[in-house]
């Protein structure tokens, strides 16, 4: 029995839901594949500014720290989205993990599934098949630079957008080696045309892109990126791009595929790695057993194959997903029409001994 620590981090709205469906299926897994899961949860987001009024405590980060993985569900809470004024926001929780842990690589898989390719906003010819992987920079960029904020009088307000060589070759390195190992095409997307960081993102790609000669390097401004992803998904297999415009890019890219509430993401860097669902914390849902947790269980899956190297444990988990899809056993969100949906915990349930039986 291998033991592995892992920190789970519910968070807001939905996620306490959601990641309890994802721990069952972190359990049935273990139980299959030989480990022996040890979990300590911990608060963030609204839920931690609440218990001791910081989103994200020393407590929690000690927690991440000590753990082999994070199990995060979602952050946000509508009690502070049209308040401007607050003085801590659950977003700061998310922003302080991803700077404290190093988490300086998002990875978003985007993929389709063959039987809720009718609900996506696009044709279903042009969606079919397409199966890339957003690599989105998560701790530079306008999140984090300084100066932000106001001038004396309030009247202005300013973000400063920056990015050092270093920052933006490890996380280029990172988009050429997963492009590497998958169909060897990396996309760079920049606004170099008039953003002199992206002249910089730009020039140090150029001068990695003779490293990795099996990969094909082509550079996009994110503005034809946008309207790419649309028009020709498929176009992609891996794209790389800095912490804003991959925020943007990967909420359009999620919702092509007919399937948000079922995209996963793994975010990696120097300290402990962590794993989360695309969407956030649907506070409409919270507590109603009613939320889609199959982006939890595949960030479980992500878990077990980045954070362990476990593809078949990862594989098994997205098997049992595959399955729960293919047999309608699904969450209102997706159910076929005529369907009856079944709730969270159902679908949990349905994954999880779905695992255990070695589907
Ligand atoms: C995401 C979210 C966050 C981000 C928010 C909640 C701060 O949109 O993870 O994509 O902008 O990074
Ligand atoms: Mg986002």
């Amino acid at each position: 029995m291998k033991k592995i620590k892992i920190a789970v981090l519910p968070g807001d709205g939905i996620g306490p839901e959601i990641v309890a469906q994802a721990v069952k299926a972190v359990d049935a897994a273990a139980a299959r594949f030989g480990y022996e899961p040890q979990y300590t949860h911990a608060v963030v987001g609204a839920a931690a500014i609440d218990a001791v009024g910081d989103p994200y405590p020393e407590a929690t980060h000690k927690t991440c720290m000590e753990a082999d993985a994070v199990l995060f569900g979602a952050i946000g809470d509508p009690r502070f989205d049209n308040n401007p004024n607050a003085r801590v926001r659950p977003e700061q929780g998310l922003l302080a993990m991803r700077k404290k842990l190093g988490l300086f690589a998002n990875l978003r898989p985007v993929t389709t599934f063959a039987t809720l390719l009718h609900r996506s906003p696009l044709r279903a010819d042009l969606v079919e098949g397409a199966d890339f992987l957003c690599v989105r920079e998560l701790t530079g960029g306008l999140y984090f630079g300084r100066p932000q904020g106001r001038s004396e009088d309030g009247t202005t307000a300013y973000d400063t957008c920056v990015y050092t060589r270093a920052e933006i070759e490890r996380i280029c390195r990172l988009g050429f080696e997963y492009a590497a190992k998958r169909r060897g095409k990396l996309t760079v997307v920049d606004k170099a045309n008039v953003l002199a960081t992206s002249r910089l993102w730009r020039e140090t790609a150029q001068s990695l892109a003779a490293e990795y000669p099996s990969v094909e390097t082509e550079f996009m401004f994110v503005d034809n990126a946008a309207m790419k992803i649309i028009q020709q998904p498929r176009h992609f297999d891996v794209i790389v791009t800095e912490n804003m415009f991959g925020d943007i890019l990967t909420d359009e890219a999620s919702v092509i595929t007919g399937s948000l509430g079922l995209l996963p993401s793994a975010s990696i860097g120097t300290g402990t790695s962590l794993f989360e669902p695309i969407h956030g914390s649907y506070p409409q849902a919270a507590g109603k057993n009613i939320a889609n947790p199959v982006a939890t269980i595949l960030s479980a899956a992500m878990m077990f194959e980045y954070a362990f190297s476990d593809m078949e444990a990862g594989a098994a988990i997205r098997r049992a997903v595959d399955a729960s899809i293919r047999e309608n056993f699904t969450t209102e969100d997706i159910a076929a029409e005529g369907v009856t949906p079944r709730s969270t915990t159902e679908v949990g349930d349905f994954i999880a001994q779905r695992i255990a039986a070695g589907e």
